[in-house]
């Protein structure tokens, strides 16, 4: 037998029609990029940080329940975010782990494709055009392994089922046994792999202020103080705003919502990044690296006393 289960001396060209062997770079790029995403999320400082940091997942999330179609159960979710941001990343490396070493392969496909739908509807849900949001793309690659699994090819799963004997029970206790020894070393193997992420989360100093309601003309965005010169800072809330002090004393501002999808972008350095999909802007607002084809729309302020204030 062979690493598909085909006998020994099956030829290579029919053994490769296998719908199982064709998966195969569907499944590494899954696997990998679902694996991945839970390190790259434990990984980040600002995954877990408050609501007023608008790369954490608190403010994502209450940026979701105002543009997605599924928002009243993102609001939901978003009252508990961090239990909430905790699960979809351990989903995340189940899947990915569990596709990769093909164990239980269709029902990981089918939780892939669950995060995958969940993902298109809330970050990639104003995407346009569609095909720049990568969540739609993943769940049509999915789909086929939930027909298909692993197919036994190179497969965990396949290697234990052919080493049950032909008259042996699909469920018996020996086979209970190695599915739950096999489940309990790739629970390990991930959250040995998520304590690693998590211990290299950094603190950052946060860049951003919670402001309340900056939309109203004349009202107090921000403190002079707040913002050194060539720096930039992000006011949180419902229409979220970044006010930036390129020259000392010359204050401008830009709505914080991405012109790619609607997520609020962050100050990074010298200029913002987008959280979603990494679209970057200068500090006059202009597109650096896409998928964001438009800069960020000019929002006119001025200063008054120690403030800069909206009109
Ligand atoms: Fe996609 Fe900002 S929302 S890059």
């Amino acid at each position: 037998m062979n690493v598909d289960g085909e006998p020994a001396d099956t030829p290579w060209r029919q053994r490769l029609r296998r719908p199982g062997w064709v998966l195969i770079p569907q499944r590494l790029f899954l696997g990998v990029t679902f694996t991945y995403a839970c390190l790259q999320k434990l990984s980040d400082p600002h995954y877990f940080a408050a609501a007023s940091d608008p790369q954490s997942v608190a403010a994502q999330m209450a940026s979701y329940r105002h543009t997605s179609p599924i928002g009243a159960l993102i609001g939901i979710a978003a009252n508990h975010s961090d239990a909430a941001g905790l699960l979809i990343a351990l989903a995340e490396i189940a899947v990915g782990l569990a596709t990769l070493v093909g164990l239980w392969s269709r029902l990981a496909a089918g939780g892939g494709a669950i995060l995958s739908l969940t993902f298109l509807l809330t970050a990639s849900w104003n995407t346009t055009p569609y095909y720049f949001g990568s969540d739609i793309v993943f769940l049509v690659m999915w789909l086929p392994l939930i027909g298909y699994g692993s197919d036994g090819v190179l497969s965990l799963g396949g290697l234990l089922a052919r080493r049950r004997a032909p008259d042996e029970p699909a469920m018996d206790r020996r086979s209970l046994l190695r599915y739950g020894a096999s489940a309990a070393v790739l629970a390990f193997v991930g959250l040995n792999a998520a304590w690693v992420a998590t211990r290299f989360r950094r603190q950052l100093p946060q860049t951003t202020a919670a402001g309340g309601n900056a939309g109203a003309a004349g009202k107090a965005l921000v403190a002079t103080s707040k913002v050194p010169v060539g720096t930039g800072i992000v006011i949180d809330g419902a229409s979220p705003i970044a006010v930036v002090q390129p020259k000392a004393g010359d204050f401008v501002a830009f709505s914080a919502v991405c012109t790619h999808a609607g997520c609020t972008v962050a100050w990074a350095g010298s200029g913002f990044s987008c959280p979603c999909h990494g679209s970057t802007y200068d500090a006059a607002g202009k597109v650096t690296h896409g998928p964001a084809a438009r800069p960020l729309s000019a929002v006119p302020v001025r200063v008054e006393g120690d403030n800069v204030v909206r009109g």
